[in-house]
């Protein structure tokens, strides 16, 4: 059976129906993951559960290992990465509270550890991203959706930023202008890296807010918790689907 894993942002640092088998506290050739690899079942099927930020949430966009976490993984046998983030809404389809599937991203991070490719154990090599994304396990968190009557917006392009701090309007700006519809902190390097060691990989994004300069006045973070609140519960709903599908 193909090994799933889960790795759950803002929103999402313990998955609620998982029933806990065991826990790995992996040391890594790149340090220490974010947190225990929880290996559990969902839906009668054994998912890895990794909290992107720790648990309790502590780590700060930026500060994530991302390599530990995705080398972690590789690991423990996972070949399919299903990342659920929060994220904020740049184009009209975006709403928050409402749950996309990226397609695309656009990487305005900057000084991450982003590559496994720079010494003897993992010569240079440039792989393909022209499609971040898994085809595959998008379809299927597509059909999830239907079959949940989940509604959901089926592309999108995700920008990622340094973080930790929301953006400026301008900044929004811009990114809309490049083609972004989504923008988060944590996209990036973690797509990247999954495909640098073969994993499959695809994106929720769980809209939690307009994204800067998209409303009058200021992001609160009340209004974050509250879209999230009802976006994470469409999501776990979502996740029993595909996990049935998958
Ligand atoms: N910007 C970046 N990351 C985010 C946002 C945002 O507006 N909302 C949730 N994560």
């Amino acid at each position: 059976m193909t090994k799933l894993a889960i790795i759950g942002g803002t929103g999402l640092t313990q998955l609620g129906d998982l029933i806990i088998i065991k826990r790995d506290k992996l040391t890594t050739p790149y340090g220490a993951p974010s947190a225990d690899f929880i290996t559990g079942e969902l839906n009668q099927k054994e998912v890895i559960f990794l909290a992107r930020h720790g648990n309790p949430h502590t780590i700060a966009p930026h500060k994530i290992n991302y390599r530990a976490n995705i080398w972690g993984l590789k690991h423990l046998g996972v070949e399919q990465i299903i990342a659920v983030a929060a994220v904020g809404g740049i184009t009209e389809a975006m709403l928050p509270a409402h749950i996309a599937i990226p397609d695309q991203i656009i990487d305005y991070s900057h000084s991450r550890l982003h590559t496994f490719f720079e010494d003897e154990n993992y010569p240079v090599t440039h792989i393909d991203f022209s499609y971040p994304y898994s085809q595959k396990l998008r379809s299927i968190l597509i059909a999830a959706a239907a079959k949940a009557n989940i509604n959901i917006t089926l592309i999108g392009t995700y920008g990622c930023t340094q973080g930790p701090r929301l953006e400026t309007a301008a900044e929004i700006k811009r990114m809309e202008k490049d083609g972004c519809d989504l923008v988060g902190m944590t996209g990036m390097p973690e797509a990247a890296l999954a495909k640098e060691l073969g994993m499959d990989y695809a994106a929720i994004s769980v809209i939690a807010n307009w994204a800067a300069g998209k409303t009058a006045g200021e992001i609160t973070m009340a209004e974050i918790e509250q879209n999230l609140h009802i976006g994470m519960d469409n999501m776990a709903q979502l996740l029993k689907v595909f996990i049935e599908l998958a």
